[in-house]
């Protein structure tokens, strides 16, 4: 028999006992940065030095962080259903764990790309990307991040996996940023969401969702219990 369709939206939360900090819980400073100033073009027009130094922190940081129990979770419900994650960190947690499908909505830290074409990605060796680092026409490079203002070229394919999901998750994300928050709207009716946060959310809960509020470490493999047994 076919398994089951498992759609899991992540957010920050779920890396956060890796290590990384969220966004949100932190008077809107990410590192001690207003996000606008190192995540937007604008920013990256304005101080394309800091915007790069920035980066090279969270990559560095990122080669020191392990998946944790939330992300091994993920993997281990593969053996039960076809799980697709669909993700909002730029981190690879998710990867670095295991997991066979994920979709990044906002780019990936370990990935560059050109300035000039945005079809030239690249992997990037190591975690340092420096001004005059170019691409193979001549133009420099800059992170593979979706940052403020710019578009989510993934969108599309992810509203896709979510109106497939027989069964659909939402890990650590605080449902601020759009267009990510709106894919719950394309869960089918009938199709029961589960959502993990320590914290309550700001909508209301409508009987087609369950509220786990624990963090993602403890919080999965209770989904995991609710799911499987
Ligand atoms: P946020 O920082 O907005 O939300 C993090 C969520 O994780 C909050 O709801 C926290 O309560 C929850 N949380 C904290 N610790 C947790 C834990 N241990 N386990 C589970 N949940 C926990 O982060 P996102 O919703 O991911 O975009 O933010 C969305 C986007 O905003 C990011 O992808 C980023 C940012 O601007 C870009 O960089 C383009």
């Amino acid at each position: 028999m076919d398994k089951k369709k498992l759609v899991v939206l992540t957010g920050a939360g779920i890396s956060a006992e890796s290590g990384i900090k969220t966004f949100r819980d932190h008077n809107g400073l990410w590192e001690n940065h207003d996000v606008t100033e190192v995540a937007s073009p604008e920013g990256w027009a304005r101080d394309p030095h800091l915007v790069l130094e920035f980066y090279n922190q969270r990559r560095k940081q990122l080669f020191e962080c392990e998946p944790n129990p939330g992300h091994k979770g993920l993997v281990e419900l593969e053996k039960h259903f076809d799980v697709q994650v669909i993700t909002q960190n730029v981190d690879d947690l998710h990867e670095q764990a295991g997991s066979s499908h994920v979709l990044h909505l906002h780019g990936e830290l370990k990935k560059v790309r050109s300035t000039k074409d945005e079809s030239l990605v690249y992997e990037l060796e190591g975690w340092e990307l420096n001004w005059g680092d170019t691409c193979e026409k001549g133009a420099q490079l800059r992170p593979h991040i979706v940052w403020f203002g710019e578009a989510v070229p993934a969108i599309e394919e992810a509203i896709d996996i979510v109106h497939q999901a027989d069964i659909f998750a939402v890990v650590g994300t605080s449902l601020n940023v759009y267009p990510a928050a709106g894919l719950l709207n394309y869960v089918r009716s009938g199709v029961p969401i589960y959502i993990i946060d320590p914290k309550q959310p700001a909508y209301q809960p409508t009987s087609q969702i369950t509220f786990i509020q624990e963090n993602a470490g403890t919080g999965v493999p209770k989904l995991i219990k609710l799911l499987t047994s």
